[in-house]
Order: C-alpha cells, then sequence, then structure tokens
C-alpha cells in the first residue's frame, strides 16, 4: 500500500467492495464532533439510480452540457449521466476511487484535488452527498466557490446538496444550544475508518440556505432552493451573476 492509500479509508472502502466477489455489508466508521459514531454502508457509495434519494435524481435530471462531478467517488452518478449520453468528468481525489472509477467504466476521470483543477468551461458542477462539504469552513466555501466560478461557463450552474444541521443542537424542552463564540454551527470535524484504514481529522461543512445565500452573493453567485428533502436537506444551484 503506498503512503496516500494508508490513509485513505474512501479510496480503501470503494476497493474492497469493488473486488469482492460478494456484495458485502461492510461499513466506513465515521467519527463527527456532531453525532459521535455513525457508520455509512459501503454499498451505498455503489447506489443504482433506483436507490438514490429524490433530490440526487432532480439533481442528474438537471444537469446540463459539459459536467463536472466533483468528489465522484465510486462514479454512480457519473456513470448514469453517461448512461444518457451526458458529457461527464469525473473528479476525484482519492486514486483508490480512481482506480475503480475507471475499472467501472467511467470515459472521463481526472485524479485531483478540485482546489488544484484548473480546466474551465463546464456548465454544470456537480456536488452530492453533501460533497460541497469539502469547502471545511465558511472561510473554505468563499474559496470554493470563487474556485468553482472559474470553471464555469457563462451560463453555467453548480448543483449541489446540503443539510441545515441546526437540528442537532436542540435539546429535548426545545430550546437550542449553539456556542456563538464557536465557528459556524454547520463546520463538523471527522475521522474515518474502514478496517484499519484510519484517515486524519478534517473539517466537513453543512450549510444552511440562510448562510449559502449570503456567501453566493459575496463570491458572486445567485442562490436558489429547487427542492427540499425530508430531512432538514435541500437541493440547491447556485449561478454565476454577470
Ligand atoms: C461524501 S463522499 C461523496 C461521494 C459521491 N459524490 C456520492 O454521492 O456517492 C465525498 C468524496 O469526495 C472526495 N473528496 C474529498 N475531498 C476532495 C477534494 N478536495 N477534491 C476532490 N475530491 C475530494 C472523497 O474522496 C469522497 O470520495
Amino acid at each position: 500500500m503506498n503512503d496516500v492509500n494508508k490513509i485513505d479509508p474512501f479510496g480503501a472502502a470503494v476497493s474492497d467492495y469493488f473486488f469482492s466477489r460478494f456484495r458485502h455489508r461492510k461499513k466506513i466508521i465515521v467519527n463527527s464532533s456532531i453525532s459521535g459514531i455513525e457508520k455509512i454502508a459501503v454499498s451505498y457509495l455503489f447506489r443504482s439510480y433506483k436507490k438514490m434519494p429524490e433530490l440526487e435524481k432532480k439533481a442528474l435530471g438537471l444537469c446540463y452540457g459539459k459536467i463536472l462531478d466533483v468528489g465522484a467517488c465510486s462514479g454512480s452518478h457519473a456513470l448514469e449521466l453517461q448512461k444518457k449520453n451526458c458529457d461527464v468528468t469525473a473528479l476525484e481525489i482519492s486514486p483508490l476511487c480512481c482506480e475503480i472509477m475507471s475499472k467501472r467504466g467511467v470515459n472521463k476521470l481526472v485524479c485531483s484535488d478540485i482546489f488544484e483543477y484548473k480546466n474551465a468551461g463546464y456548465d454544470t458542477v456537480l456536488l452530492l452527498m453533501n460533497g460541497i462539504g469539502i469547502a471545511g469552513t465558511i472561510e473554505g466555501l468563499r474559496t470554493l466557490l470563487t474556485h468553482l466560478r472559474n470553471l464555469l461557463s457563462s451560463e453555467g450552474q453548480i448543483i449541489f446538496d446540503s443539510s441545515d444541521i441546526e437540528y442537532a443542537y436542540f435539546e429535548e424542552d426545545g430550546s437550542k444550544w449553539i456556542d456563538l463564540n464557536n465557528d459556524y454551527y454547520g463546520q463538523v470535524n471527522y475521522t474515518m475508518q474502514y478496517k484499519n484504514v484510519k484517515g486524519p481529522k478534517f473539517n466537513w461543512l453543512f450549510i444552511d440556505r440562510i448562510k449559502m445565500s449570503e456567501i453566493a452573493s459575496e463570491t458572486g453567485f445567485n442562490f436558489s432552493v429547487l427542492a427540499e428533502g425530508d430531512h432538514y436537506d435541500y437541493l440547491g444551484v447556485l449561478k454565476p451573476i454577470i
């Protein structure tokens, strides 16, 4: 195992699942500052169109032109778009995920950190499963949106899903406990582990509608909500203000 793969639980999980003879039920262990230990079934990262949440189905239907699927993981969304003859490029930081995407038949693949990627001219940038969380912090979101704006065509759009995780701060009596001295409440600390592969601590951002609206206008976008999910989540679109 090379050094990058040793700290890449997503890659290890995706690779293990793909090469297993039988579809297993193993899980990635996620430890977050907001909800402690949770688990993600690796099979979920290989979901078919039928098993995708309604917000994701809607997002795929709204993609047009040259599409960039950011944080594409095992390529589930990119493969669906390819089936519809869309021009889609899957971008992913994990070399192991990229290897599996290639084996699964993803045609256009870039193994890169999105913050380093410079190819412009995309009509749709897609960030699903709260992929916009890559931003990590509010400042990171400003940086990410400013960067993505440069990758978009003038008619371009960013389609993403996220959640307002304010609900996680509600007490049993209905009151809310958010320490205003702390960072933005949607900024969560994570570590992930799959088998013996443990990743470093990282920040992941959940962004509520009001804060997104504020950061969008600061960075030159119009923001609107396209659809509401059933657990404080939503599908949003950002279009550059020309
Ligand atoms: C929550 S998963 C989402 C996976 C996929 N979009 C889906 O819906 O199944 C986030 C993915 O983003 C990738 N990722 C994290 N940081 C990244 C970065 N800076 N640039 C590109 N990809 C990144 C991770 O390796 C992981 O596969």
